[in-house]
């Protein structure tokens, strides 16, 4: 529906975006925001008119974005790197196996996007959370690297709506009582867009990380109380009646086939009840959010200049699910709803009111801004460059179909309701592959339970077709199971462009480029009898590589039978 008028001004934005690699005209500027927790498929994004004005319709919404690990450290850690977690090791909230202690103690403080971003001549700037278990006492310990500006919101004040915990600029932290924290990071990231604007000579990145819709924390005796989100005052009473979607995978009759899945019990009339009410905080703790974006907005457009040269991002760390699957309110799971999260992206060349459905995740994000700036991308990025604009989809190969998920520990029950209570043995390899003609999820646990989903037919997840003996398009399950076993195990511990090209790791030739040429008759044996399997001999809280079995796969054409087989495909 592009009118001509549009379709001119876009090629001409095109053409400027063309022009900003070339040397000495300006780099493009980014401006990132990033909610918190925030899901795409109970609908929060039909509750932000600013999103859908601002993003929607003047960019580009990927509807098949993922997060590679959905827990909110090791996502922005693997984010910020464009890194998978189990290269950057930073797999949980806190020590040993995550939080900002981690991250130092791993070189990444060293090593992320606002360093290579200043070396490449930018200015930089964030406000907000950058990463869990940055704290009164650790905030100093170093200070993060990289930053122009920066507000960063410290625990254990991160999570509590009314009386916020911040440091600025690197200086001793002051807690905001009786403000609301979203408001207060939209006032600093106005400031810092102020900065930027004004320090003309270089390009800049603006990262703006309010908590909305996260749960509020209050910490107690060193043990963090997972309660509601808090909206704010001007925003309680929004959304009267208004529910969780009442979709096929909402507290259904039949128990999940994985881990602690199989033994959830049906939540209580009081559990749903709850969650509704928990749905509509989040949607209220939005609206603050919301209008952070149309305040940043409105500022950018008050210097067309800027704004015509500068990319808008619009995401979250991870998703959320409130009752799908008899869950209660929480995160970590490999499940559609945690996984598939709002992703769009507006700036010169990129289309506008698109949509795209080809899948992108977190690690494409650090090569993505790359492309667009300019600056070679480092070999060990775990991520490819997603085509945003015109001339990037012009130029480049299709990108790669599929998404690795992963996840080492254990999933909290949040909510005031449930006191911080947990399910065990959350530990999974998870790969979505969406390809031509085939949409597919696949998952063994650490409790050696497996999923397979035809996510065309049963985009809820409701029926496991692993270990059935039927097909999926035109293929046998347990032939197309044994194809996913083999991109699984390449995946899993893959490194730079492994992760992005699995196929050319399990057939060295390179003539199979992906799933529908690995089917292939001629490779039955080689999947089904030669691979290895994905294995795990303990449900660990890090990842402990002893209990993961084989790491690599075995190529086509080494020769060979595997010594053991440990079970069949059918
Ligand atoms: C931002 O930091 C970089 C790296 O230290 C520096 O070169 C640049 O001059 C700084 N920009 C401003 C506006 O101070
Ligand atoms: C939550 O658990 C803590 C620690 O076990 C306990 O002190 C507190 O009373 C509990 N709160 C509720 C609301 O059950
Ligand atoms: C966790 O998984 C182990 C197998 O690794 C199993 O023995 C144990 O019962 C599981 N625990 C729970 C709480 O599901
Ligand atoms: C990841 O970190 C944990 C905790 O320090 C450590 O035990 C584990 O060996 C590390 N794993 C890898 C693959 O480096």
């Amino acid at each position: 529906m592009l009118s001509s008028l549009s379709l001119a001004v876009a090629l001409l934005a095109t053409t400027a975006a063309a022009s900003c690699s070339s040397k000495g005209s300006k780099k493009p500027n980014f401006i990132f925001i990033m909610t918190d927790d925030q899901d795409m498929l109970m609908n929060s994004l039909s509750y932000q008119p600013a999103v859908q004005k601002h993003f929607a319709d003047k960019g580009t919404w990927f509807k098949k974005h993922f997060c590679t690990v959905s827990q909110c450290c090791p996502s922005r850690v693997s984010l910020l790197t464009g890194k998978a977690a189990h290269n950057t090791n930073v797999t949980d909230v806190m020590p040993p196996y995550g939080g900002y202690p981690k991250f130092v103690s791993q070189g990444l403080n060293d090593n992320y996007l606002p360093i290579w971003l200043q070396q490449a001549g930018y200015n930089t700037y964030y406000t907000g959370k950058l990463i869990n278990s940055h704290s009164v006492t650790t905030y100093n310990n170093p200070f993060p690297k990289g930053w122009n500006g920066s507000d960063f919101l410290i625990d254990p004040g991160t999570y509590v709506y009314y009386n916020s915990c911040m440091t600025r600029n690197n200086e001793p932290y002051a807690w905001h009582p009786g403000q609301y924290s979203t408001d207060l990071i939209a006032s600093k990231a106005v400031g810092f867009l102020e900065d930027a604007i004004a320090a003309k000579d270089r390009p800049f990145f603006l990262g703006v990380a309010p908590i909305g819709p996260h749960g509020e924390v209050l910490v107690s005796d060193n043990t963090p109380y997972f309660l509601d989100p808090v909206p704010a005052d001007r925003h309680k009473d929004l959304f009267p009646g208004v529910k969780v979607p009442r979709t096929p995978n909402f507290n259904p009759d039949t128990p999940g086939t994985a881990s602690y899945l199989k033994s959830a019990p049906r939540l209580s009339q009081k559990e749903i009840e709850y969650g509704d009410e928990y749905y509509r905080k989040r949607l209220q703790a939005l609206q603050a959010v919301d209008d952070l974006v149309d305040s940043i907005v409105t500022r950018l457009e008050a210097d067309p200049d800027v704004l015509a040269n500068t990319y808008l991002i619009y995401t979250a760390d991870n998703g959320y699910h409130i009752s799908q699957h008899r869950l209660p309110p929480g995160k970590t799971c490999n499940i559609e709803e945690d996984i598939n999260i709002p992703f769009f992206i507006r700036g010169p060349g990129v289309a506008k009111g698109a949509v795209q459905t080809f899948p992108t995740s977190h690690t494409d994000i650090v090569p993505t801004l790359f492309t667009l700036a300019g600056i070679p991308l480092h070999d060990d990025f775990d991520g490819e460059p997603i085509p945003v604009t015109h001339k990037m989809m012009a130029r480049s190969k299709p990108k790669s179909e599929h998404v690795n998920v992963e996840f080492w520990g254990t999933t909290l029950k949040e909510g005031n309701i449930y006191n911080s209570t947990s399910f065990l043995n959350n530990t999974f390899k998870h790969v979505r592959v969406i390809g031509d003609g085939y949409d597919l999820a696949f998952a063994v646990w650490c409790t050696m339970d497996h999923e397979l989903y035809d996510m065309t037919a049963d985009p809820y997840q409701m029926t496991n077709l692993y270990g059935t003996s039927g097909r999926i398009a035109e293929w046998s399950i347990p032939k197309l199971t044994a194809r996913l076993n083999g991109l699984l195990l390449t995946l899993k511990a893959c490194k730079g462009q492994v992760c992005t090209r699995p196929w050319k790791k399990l057939h060295p030739q390179d003539n199979v480029k992906n799933l529908r040429q690995a089917m292939n008759a001629r490779y039955d044996d080689f999947y089904e009898e030669q691979q290895h399997r994905v294995t795990f001999s303990e449900c660990a809280l890090g990842q402990i590589l002893a209990y993961e079995g084989a790491l690599e796969p075995i190529p086509y054409g080494a020769g060979g039978k595997r010594a053991a087989r440990w079970e069949d495909w059918t």
